[in-house]
């Protein structure tokens, strides 16, 4: 993803929260259902679901854990959340709450579960073991992450577009960082031990969205790429549009990698 930064991202994904269900049947639910199915919450478990977004693994879990079990689905952003609330009538044990999870206290969790968010932390790691620490000892952890390069197509094209509609020099690859380093299934197993899980194992769940202009848009309105849109005017907004469609066209691209790792394993 390009260079964005903390607040910008936050307004993002708050201006996608309509959108971000949208996308949901394409991208956000089936990634949500497999990591569900992995980190497997029994029934009247209690789960702690980091980074929520608007319910594509909390609904699942709250399904699963029943009407004697509790799903604590935690997202720093309002709108998210708000969401999610509406989309979770009927399922009283699903509780939204607005709040940074690197720094929630509650506390002895039968299963802890994140999807595409432990990135998003300005300190992954310490973000991570917080995460794990919630969990009771012998409790379940299930992460996940995009495998390597899925989904920078659509950033490249989007910072393409930008670039071009707002008459601005492209904005740069963000640094290197921690997630570039662990994003192939044995470098995050391997980082998953050292944050002191046991019984690691990492499932890579291949993925490809076909992208019809539809979708192909959806993905940056539905997105954490929202947040590259958040200041600039309608009508631009509909050049970048414009430009993007015509960019991945030139590119033939017809399908962008949406493959994830799903890491799990259990706080000792
Ligand atoms: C790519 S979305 C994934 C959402 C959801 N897990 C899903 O799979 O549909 C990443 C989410 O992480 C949230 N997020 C990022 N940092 C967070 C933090 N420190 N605390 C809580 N939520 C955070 C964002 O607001 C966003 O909703």
């Amino acid at each position: 993803m390009t260079d964005l930064r903390q607040d910008d991202l936050r307004r993002g994904f708050d201006a996608a929260a309509a959108d971000f269900t949208a996308l949901g049947s394409y991208l956000w639910d089936p990634i949500g259902a497999a990591m569900v199915a992995i980190a497997a919450p029994a029934e009247g478990a209690r789960v702690l679901d980091a980074c929520c977004g608007t319910g594509a693994s909390a609904l699942p879990a709250a399904r699963r854990v029943g009407p004697h079990g509790a799903v604590d689905a935690v997202d720093v952003s309002g709108p998210l959340i708000d969401e999610l609330r509406r989309r979770s009538t009927g399922l009283p044990q699903l509780r939204g709450h607005r709040a940074d999870v690197t720094t929630w206290t509650g506390a002895d969790y039968d299963v802890v579960q994140c999807a595409l968010g432990i990135f998003f932390f300005p300190d992954m790691t310490a973000g991570t073991e917080h995460l794990i620490s919630r969990a009771r000892p012998g409790g379940r952890v299930a992460l996940t992450i995009w495998r390597g390069d899925a989904m920078a197509a659509a950033g490249h094209h989007l910072g393409r577009a930008v670039a071009e509609a707002t008459n601005t020099p492209a904005l740069g690859q963000r640094p290197p960082s921690l997630i570039d380093r662990i994003n192939q299934a044995d470098s995050y197993a391997a980082w998953l031990a050292e944050r002191g899980l046991t019984d690691v194992d990492v499932t890579v769940e291949e993925r490809h969205l076909t992208m019809s202009p539809e979708v192909a848009w959806l993905v940056i309105l539905g997105s954490g790429y929202r947040a590259a849109l958040v200041k600039l005017s309608p009508d631009v907004v509909e050049g970048v549009r414009e430009r993007y469609l015509a960019s991945l066209r030139a590119d033939g691209v017809t399908e962008l990698d949406a493959t994830t790792l799903i890491g799990s394993g259990h706080r000792p």
